[in-house]
């Protein structure tokens, strides 16, 4: 067993490494000389994807994270109106869908039961479906009208890593393509981001190399009864991640939080000592939302949390208000997730491990859920 984890104390520690291959190889192949962006199976024409005039994304646990980063990326790339919805509530409300609707179904196993049902819901409404998963051949990329496989590996650990940083990388492919397959309006943005997509895997690399601080930091937050965790943009999302992770891996009441929901209610959980993890966006271009995140992380200081920021590298502003920073490379703000989400994976799993829990298979969960 020790070799199958390569000389990783857990399955997830491995998957935690081998996340820049991970995220290198989803991208291999699929952008072509032509800077055009490769679907691996489509039925579905050029002109079915021009006549889309919504996007719904349907996914569960860590793979809906993916989803509500990918809204951003879709509706600023596309203009296209993008929802996203968890695929357990989806078809019980009696959602909206034509054939001029893409529903975009996100599954790593591909085999899991509430988004299998979402996408028939799906097809019985005559809407197109494109899924995203890990598993060849698996029932929802069967049922699909398109497919783009991510390229993980398998992966072991319950608690999802690299296949979900490969999700949000096959995300923004599939974001990419719907953009050119319309013609772009970005089309500089468009190109410029491709790039930076395939820097990616490099700057993926360099979090992980620079992880010690954020393991001394969940050492320290081992006695705390709660863990909350706030973004926004696409920060919010990941925080939501980090919550989740955090919640599978050492059954800790976690919670993340949009930042400007705060003061609407959250604040009042706040208490000497509680940790608060703030995911800041760049300081460069969106300057105001990082104006917005410092005054959060001021107003959560003002009632005794202790903030770690995951912040841009030489973010000084964040650095001067937070209790500790954990620094990532630049990046375009869409993009920041592949790198933003990596310290709190190793936040919990530290944690977790401080606690005595069993990393890779923690209680009551499964990495594929069958059932409904
Ligand atoms: C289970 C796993 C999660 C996963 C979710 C969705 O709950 O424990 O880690 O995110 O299913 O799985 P899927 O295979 O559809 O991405």
């Amino acid at each position: 067993a020790a070799a199958e984890k390569g000389g990783y104390d857990t399955f997830m520690a491995k998957e935690i490494h081998e996340q820049p291959q991970a995220v290198a190889d989803t991208l291999r192949g699929r952008i072509d000389e032509a800077g055009q962006i490769v679907l691996d199976e489509v039925r579905m024409s050029d002109q079915d994807f021009r006549d889309i005039d919504k996007v719904f994304i349907v996914a569960c646990g860590t793979s809906y994270h993916a989803g509500l980063v990918t809204k951003y990326a879709i509706e600023h790339w596309t203009r296209i109106p993008c929802e996203v919805e968890l695929a357990s509530e989806f078809r019980y409300r009696d959602p909206v869908l034509d054939r001029s609707t893409l529903v975009v179904a996100i599954s790593q196993s591909g085999e899991t039961m509430d988004t299998l049902m979402a996408v028939r819901h799906a097809k019985d409404q005559k809407a197109r479906v494109l899924s995203i998963s890990n598993t060849v051949g698996s029932t929802i990329p069967r049922e699909s009208d398109a497919v783009l496989y991510t390229r993980a590996g398998i992966e072991v650990a319950v608690a999802s890593t690299k296949a979900f940083l490969t999700q949000l990388a096959a995300c923004y492919l599939v974001g990419l393509h719907l953009a050119q397959v319309r013609g772009i309006k970005y089309a500089d943005e468009v190109s410029a981001i491709l790039d930076e997509l395939v820097a990616a895997p490099g700057k993926i690399a360099k979090v992980i190399e620079n992880l010690d601080p954020v393991r001394e930091m969940a050492r320290e937050s081992a006695g705390s009864d709660r863990v909350l965790f706030i973004g926004r943009h696409v920060g919010y999302p990941v925080a939501l991640e980090g919550a989740l992770k955090l919640k599978e891996l050492a059954y800790l009441h976690a919670e993340g939080f949009a930042a400007g929901e705060l003061k609407h209610g959250p604040i009042s959980l706040i208490e000497a000592g509680t940790p608060v993890i703030a995911i800041v966006p760049s300081p460069r271009g969106r300057s105001l939302l990082h104006d917005k995140i410092i005054s959060n992380i001021q107003e959560v200081k003002a009632r005794g949390a202790k903030v770690i920021a995951v912040c841009e590298e030489g973010d000084k502003i964040t650095a001067a208000h937070a209790d500790l920073v954990i620094e990532t490379p630049a990046s375009p703000t869409l993009l920041a997730p592949l790198l933003t989400a990596v310290p709190l994976q190793e936040f919990a799993a530290e944690l977790a491990t401080a606690l005595g829990r069993d990393i890779d298979q923690p209680r009551n969960l499964a990495k594929s859920v069958t059932v409904e």
